[in-house]
């Protein structure tokens, strides 16, 4: 079968053109059809050109198309060169054959006009579709331009805050009729399915509804069994059983037996009733492969999206928990319709189609509740204190989950807490641009961060990073049963009810890096005058700036707050990543996990300089720099080179690994707990999640440093020694994945290559962060003092390779 065709329940989905098929026969047609040749066609050739391309950085902000053009036709016929969307920042070199990108990248060194370039294969993006219909989010942002001089003439952020609760929600017309279409949809569904009942949840209802937010519905079929199944028994004839307010049963109940019928049935029925009878009601679709298969429908008068599921009484549920929250404290709205706001213009939210690695906004809104939670006193209370101040009639427990509180805001005492909205929201920031995402599961029952590790052994089958993301772009997988293991990730955030159910499970790594960057760089922007003082002449100000969006504000700095110039590479936590042997003994280790996994970490680093790029031992020539931020922490003697830690792999065996050649011990070694305690997590005790979890209060371990040289550019023309080797073994895995492999492609290359003129003797410091950022190993690189620029080359590569071989090596020797 094609490798785009996918089965689902429903018959089959074409991941290419994003179509749902019922059948083999259709299914034929498809992949015949023109729609599916053209795009097969436009991915074919979208892939030769980027193997015959190269990714150009580096060069003069106002180099042009000819210089680049003229400067590479050195290396082969160039077809085309495409400047990025800002122009300067880089550039795609096309080539017309792919000799002419190999040509240009094994050359070592670019330079034009005096300028070095960097010069590295294009890289390989999945082909998609784009969706041409205007997205909800080009709707958001022309609501912004409109916004923009109402926001700056308010007073006070606190105003523009509620000012943007005024434009942005869902109106009373609006609601009004969304109401009577409910009531329409609810009609229809009566004739066909007695006593059956149409329930709005999400955020038509949840009171945080924008003006193009869709329509999520319920349909209740549980006393329609009951009705059914009363009428099966009855003695009386089929046709005369009647529903409580009188109706027959329709000959659709004679056809279909409710209590055996199959989701999947029900819904491809729910389709015909809605595409038949109910009128306005067009693009009706069945989507049977999401989390919870729903009929997808459009309303033409209204202009409006909506969704039909039959299976999701926990929905209903959760959107009363969040209305109850709303009736708790008047400051969550505007703080939630703010937040929401500044996600999509940060481009944080917003999954097109509600499938992707972004966050959703129901996560989105948990998130917001957690920190009212966590805040100092509280704004809001855990679910389980809701669940103690419930009354007996208003227990409620759906599939076997307790999703017990009260129905009134009035049972819960108000909060203590008076802080203003322009206050709560820079403290939404900061709260969550330090917290430790890959350590810990967010938990809004009990109000408190839990260790990630806790959860070791319930966790679902582990996925990697790139067919999590692949994942997150089909549809939602389907629900899990009760007992079915959470599914862990760069962010674990446990539905308040629903605890096996991970709500941001969906967020690709690099979706939760940009969360926590851009609260980095919102937390930092509201500690500004530009925050908190309205400008006197008529200027952006307040949350116009913040609103600024993805892209177009002040540049990033890298994920550990430095600048470009400095050269770290940073290794996360994936816990999902990890063996299942050291998955076991993270989990013995509690709270202290974090010390024992930089340990292994730092094993896995020595290995990869020293077994995989055959770097030797260095002499520490050069003194530590004052003020680096690398050796802010690491006390005189902190350092390591390999001369000393040989001897120390030679006289200290507490990891129980001994041998001369054993690297392992060389970093536990260095990771003695005896080093000084790294400053970076000595504020875990401020932190809520620190004061109540309190994670990484273990001992702390120092900052090892090692000292490398290198002889030869054991990173250039890796990718063709590599090729070629895989052509003499079966091993063709990619880059970063085969440790025999890569140490073969540096042998392969000590051995054919030059050296280069003065070796490379650089230091490497690694340091855990943790506790309150996401747990970590930030590597700080020192460059040597000759050769920076050939250095450079080295560090970009190191950038990529290390992290990846960490992975491997971790995965498979540990
Ligand atoms: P959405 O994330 O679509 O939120 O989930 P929303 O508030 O309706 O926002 P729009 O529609 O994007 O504007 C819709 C509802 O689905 C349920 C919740 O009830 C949520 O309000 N839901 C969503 C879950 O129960 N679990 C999930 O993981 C996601």
């Amino acid at each position: 079968m094609e490798v785009d065709i996918i089965t689902t329940p429903k018959g089959f989905h074409c991941k290419l053109c994003n179509i749902d098929m019922p059948n083999k026969p259709s299914l034929d047609e498809h992949v015949k059809g023109r729609k599916h040749k053209t795009l097969t066609d436009v991915r074919a050739t979208r892939q030769a050109q980027e193997e015959r391309s190269v990714f150009v950085s580096g060069f003069q902000k106002d180099a042009s198309q000819t210089q680049l053009t003229e400067y590479f036709q050195r290396f082969g016929d160039v077809e085309n060169v495409i400047f990025d969307k800002d122009k300067g920042v880089y550039a795609i070199v096309q080539f017309s054959e792919i000799e002419g990108q190999q040509t240009a990248l094994s050359q070592l060194v670019h330079e034009i006009n005096g300028q070095r370039l960097r010069v590295k294969p294009r890289e390989k993006k999945g082909f998609k579709l784009i969706n041409k219909k205007k997205t909800d989010f080009q709707n958001l942002q022309e609501v912004l331009e409109r916004l923009k001089p109402v926001l700056v003439q308010a007073e006070t952020v606190n105003e523009q805050m509620h000012c943007v609760v005024e434009r942005i929600q869902l109106t009373e017309n609006k609601k009004n009729a969304r109401a009577l279409l409910v009531q329409l949809i609810q009609e229809v569904f009566t004739e066909f399915f007695p006593d059956s009942q149409i329930m709005a949840f999400g955020s038509s209802v949840n009171t945080f509804g924008i003006h193009s937010c869709d329509l999520d519905l319920f349909l209740d079929l549980e006393n329609t069994k009951t009705f059914q199944a009363r009428a099966k028994s009855s003695t009386e004839p089929v046709a005369e059983a009647s529903s409580d307010d009188g109706r027959s049963e329709d000959s659709i109940l004679s056809d279909i037996d409710l209590s055996t019928a199959s989701p999947a049935d029900l819904l491809e029925l729910v389709a015909a009733i809605l595409k038949k009878c109910v009128p306005g009601v067009h693009k009706v679709q069945v989507v049977a492969s999401a989390r919870l298969p729903v009929v997808k429908f459009h309303y033409h008068q209204l202009d409006l999206q909506g969704d039909i599921s039959i299976n999701n009484r926990l929905a209903v549920r959760n959107t009363r928990y969040l209305q109850l929250c709303s009736g708790l404290d008047a400051r969550l709205r505007p703080l939630v319709y703010t937040i929401r706001y500044w996600a999509r213009q940060k481009q944080l939210a917003g999954n097109v189609g509600g499938a992707g690695p972004l966050l959703n906004n129901y996560a989105l809104t948990l998130l917001v509740i957690f920190f009212l939670q966590n805040s100092d006193p509280p704004v809001l209370p855990t679910v389980d204190q809701l669940k103690a101040m419930a009354c007996e009639e208003e227990e409620c427990v759906i599939e076997g989950w307790d999703c017990t509180f009260p129905s009134q805001p009035i049972a819960v005492p108000p909060s203590k807490n008076e802080q203003d909205l322009c206050v709560l929201l820079a403290a939404f920031f900061s709260f969550y641009a330090t917290f430790d995402f890959a350590g810990s599961v967010i938990s809004l029952r009990e109000g408190r961060a839990l260790p990630v590790t806790s959860f070791i052994g319930q966790t679902r089958e582990e996925t990697t990073q790139e067919e999590e993301e692949e994942e997150a772009m089909e549809e939602e997988q389907p629900r899990q049963p009760h007992n079915q293991a959470l599914k862990l990730g760069p962010l674990n955030l446990l539905d308040p009810f629903e605890l096996s159910h991970n709500v941001a499970g969906n967020l690709s790594e690099r979706s939760q890096l940009n969360f926590q960057r851009e609260c980095q760089e919102a937390e930092k922007y509201c500690r500004s005058l530009q925050y908190l003082r309205k400008s006197t002449k008529g200027k952006p100000w307040g949350l116009v700036r913040l609103f600024t969006p993805h892209g177009e504000g002040p540049k990033h700095k890298n994920q550990d707050g430095s600048a470009d110039k400095d050269m770290s590479i940073s290794i996360p936590f994936r816990l999902a990543l990890l063996p299942e042997g050291l998955r076991a003994q993270l989990q013995q280790a509690g709270d202290d996990f974090r010390p024992l996994w930089f340990q292994r970490v730092c094993v896995a680093v020595v290995q990869v300089f020293q077994n995989v790029l055959k770097c030797g031992p260095g002499s520490l020539t050069e003194p530590t720099p004052a003020g680096d931020p690398g050796h802010a922490d690491a006390a005189p003697g902190s350092c390591v080179s390999m001369d000393a830690t040989s001897e120390e792999l030679n006289t200290s065996n507490d990891s129980g690994v001994a041998g001369q050649d054993s690297p392992r011990s060389t970093a536990a070694a260095a990771v003695g707990t005896k080093r000084p305690l790294s400053s970076e997590s000595s504020d875990a005790s401020t932190s809520p999640q620190g004061k109540k979890a309190r994670l990484g209060r273990g001992p702390k371990p120092g900052a090892p440093c090692w000292t490398w040289s290198q002889t030869h550019a054991v990173w250039a023309g890796r990718r063709k020694v590599r090729r070629e080797l895989v052509k003499e073994t079966v091993d063709s895995r990619p880059e970063g994945s085969s440790t025999a492999l890569e140490t073969q492609v540096t042998e392969h290359i000590l051995e054919k290559q030059p050296r280069v003129k003065v070796p490379l003797v650089f230091r490497v410091q690694a340091k855990l962060v943790g506790a309150t950022q996401s747990t970590k190993v930030l590597l700080q690189i020192h460059p040597p003092s000759e050769g920076k620029d050939h250095f450079r080359d080295f560090f970009h590569f190191l950038e990529v390779f290390l992290p990846k071989m960490v992975d491997t090596l971790m995965e498979t020797t540990m």
